[in-house]
Order: C-alpha cells, then structure tokens, then sequence
C-alpha cells in the first residue's frame, strides 16, 4: 500500500511488489471458480486502491447542492438501485480485461452500504452473443449480492435471436413494481428481419449487427408486438404512479448511422406520455447522456468496457458532456453507477467513473434547466 510519507526507494519497492502479485492474481484467475471469486476479487479492490483508482465504494455526491431535494421534498430517496451495464464479454476467460471491467462493476455494487434495492443489467452482456459469453457474464453477474434485473442489448441477441438468453435469464420484456414505483424493461433492439433474403449465416447476422455503423443491418424497434403488451400492461396503472423503464438503445432519435436510436421512439414515447413522472434509463450509448423530452427524461448508464465517442450530430442540450477519455486508462470513460429514486418518483442519477470524479445528474436539475449541459464543459465542442 502507498503512503504519502513514502520515499522514492520505498514506492519503487512497492510498485515491484504489486506487479508480481498482480501476475500472480491474473495467473490464479484462469481457474477461478466460484467460491475463489470473491477471495480474488478483492484483492483486486484493493490493488485498484493502491494504485490510486477511485475506490469501489467512491458513490458519494460530487454536488451537494446540486443533489438537493426539491421543496416540499424529503432530503433521503425513497430506495435507490444500482446499474452495470454494456460489458460486451468475450469468451476468453476471466483474465481477459473486459471480464475484469465486470468483476470490478461487481465488487462496487456489493461494495455500497447499504445495499441497493436491486441491481440492474442494461444489457450487451456478451459480446457475439455466444453461449460460453453470456456464461462468463452469468458467472461474474451472478456475484452480485443483490437482487439483479436483465436487459438484452443487441450484442445477446443476434446470434440465435435469443434463445440462449431468454432460457438463461427469462423474458425480454417484463413489468414488475417495487415501493410504489412501475418498473417495465423492454427489448429496444429488435429489428426487421434484413437476414434471410441475404441468405446471411447466424455469424454473419451477429457481426453485422455487432458493428456500430453496419448499414446492411435494420434501425433499432420496440415493435408493435411489445408495443401492444406495454399499452396494455399500462392499462391497469393509475396515471399518477411514476414510471421508470428499462431500454438498452434510447428511447428516442439521436443518431441513426449508429443505432443511437430507437425507430418507433414516438410511438413508445406516446404510450409513455399521459404518466405524470416518467424516466427512462438505457445502455447501449456508453457514455453519459441525458435529455428530455416533454415529462420524460432519459439517462444513458455508462459501460464498463469503454466509452463511445460522442455521436457526430451533437448531444441533447441537457448532456453533461465528457471529456475525452484517455486511451492509454482501460478504466477511462468506463464505470457503473447508482440511481436514488425520490418520493414521488424523480430520479437523480450517479456516474461512478473509476477514473474521474463522479457525477450526479438530478432530476431537479433537468426539471428546471440548471444542468451545465455541453456549454458546461470548458474545451471545445464539436
Ligand atoms: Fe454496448
Ligand atoms: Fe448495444
């Protein structure tokens, strides 16, 4: 461990030190198995803290102010739940960096006091949606203490249209209701079928998909069959209830090129509309995003294997913007974060990025326009 007092000779010592047990932890990795787990990912915890990363339990607010309640308002939330989300896994084992991105997401999680309500996955568990992937993923997700929620991202699903996800984790889009709030996760990433008349192979499906700007492949839907279910699951919720849902792409129009994008975005947003309090919380971007559109605000969760660049057209005005992340830090632009659900069902929403400073977007913020957005940020923006 450092220490502020250390001299050069000793912080060289220590630095030596920790790479031989940093070989030593990565060699052990190759045939962990569940119970050595936890053992191993502590240690790394702790190498992370010694090397000066943000602790795993660094969720603390960067804005006191910012993060206040609103009049009238109780000052504690009501429950909160925390996210981990677009770990894009390969199935190269637990040594590979992006499992260890996970295992670190993690050891967050079950490292906040107290614990969250629950934890939700917002999908792009696997990277090519191969069983032995989405079996890693199951593996380190499944050491979440926490009760956990799943969502499919694009990269689950193209492979064998979800099979093997659906037998390991159940449906695609399910409601469920937790202290008040209306919860509903949906499967943002269905697409036309552009496969079959092509005569593409179920490999060949998936890599298309899989490539960010791939125009051989369909625009992002909810789709009229789950459109229906959503009307209807809604049928039976009084329209004061808050709403929070679930989506892997945005529920609205950023970027079409990239699938930043959802295609029935309107007609979900209509189904959306007449509920007083509504959020929407989705993955796929990989970075923070925010925007609002009428009474519904949207928040991108970040991924733990990297960061996307901002999307070429601009960022909705309310977005606090990023800097560019450090190519050279795996961990740069990367986290997973934490939601505080209020009284009342507002959400503020907590960026735990492990090699910055976290960051709170509120709801009070975004309800009242006093969010820095992109003018915020001191560099240039293009
Ligand atoms: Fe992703
Ligand atoms: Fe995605």
């Amino acid at each position: 461990m450092y220490r502020n007092d250390m001299t050069r000779r000793e912080i060289e010592r220590a630095l030596a030190e920790r790479s031989s047990e940093d070989r030593r932890l990565i060699q052990s990795l190759q045939n962990c198995d569940r119970r050595h787990f936890l053992h191993v990912s502590l240690k790394f915890a702790g190498m992370a803290a010694a090397a000066g990363i943000v602790p795993p339990h660094a969720f603390q607010l960067v804005n006191v102010a910012h993060a206040a309640a609103a009049p009238g308002e109780a000052s504690e939330p009501a429950f909160r739940f925390a996210y981990v989300s677009d770990t894009h896994l390969y199935a190269r084992g637990l040594d590979h960096r992006f499992a260890k991105a996970t295992i670190k997401a993690v050891e967050d999680v079950n490292a906040l006091d107290p614990q969250p309500d629950f934890v939700l996955f917002g999908g792009d568990l696997a990277q090519l949606g191969r069983p032995d992937e989405l079996e890693i993923g199951q593996q380190i997700i499944g050491e979440i203490g926490a009760p956990v929620k799943m969502m499919v991202g694009e990269h689950d699903w193209y492979l064998d249209m979800g099979e093997k996800w659906r037998e390991m984790f159940g449906p695609d889009h399910y409601s469920f209701d937790h202290k008040g709030v209306h919860f509903v996760v949906l499967n943002s990433v269905v697409e036309k079928d552009f496969w079959t008349a092509k005569g593409y192979t179920p490999e060949e499906r998936m890599a298309i998909v899989a490539g960010l700007d791939d125009n051989r492949q369909s625009p992002f839907e909810v789709g009229e069959e789950q459109r229906a279910w959503l009307k209807q699951d809604l049928a039976g919720v009084d329209r004061k209830t808050p709403l929070i849902v679930f989506s892997h792409s945005p529920l609205y129009k950023l970027y079409k090129p990239w699938n930043f994008w959802t295609d029935d975005a309107e007609d979900v947003q209509a189904i959306l509309a007449p509920f007083e309090t509504v959020s929407v919380v989705h993955g796929h971007t990989h970075q923070l995003l925010t925007n609002r559109i009428g009474n519904i605000h949207f928040h991108g969760m970040l991924s733990t294997a990297w960061p996307w660049p901002y999307a070429p057209q601009g960022l909705p005005e309310y977005t606090v913007q990023m800097a560019r992340s450090d190519p050279f830090n795996q961990f740069d632009g990367c986290g997973d974060g934490q939601v505080d659900v209020r009284t009342g069902g507002r959400m503020d929403k907590h960026y735990n990025l492990w090699s910055r400073n976290p960051r709170s977007v509120t709801a009070q913020e975004l309800e009242t326009g006093t969010l820095p957005g992109p003018r915020g940020y001191d560099g240039p923006s293009y």
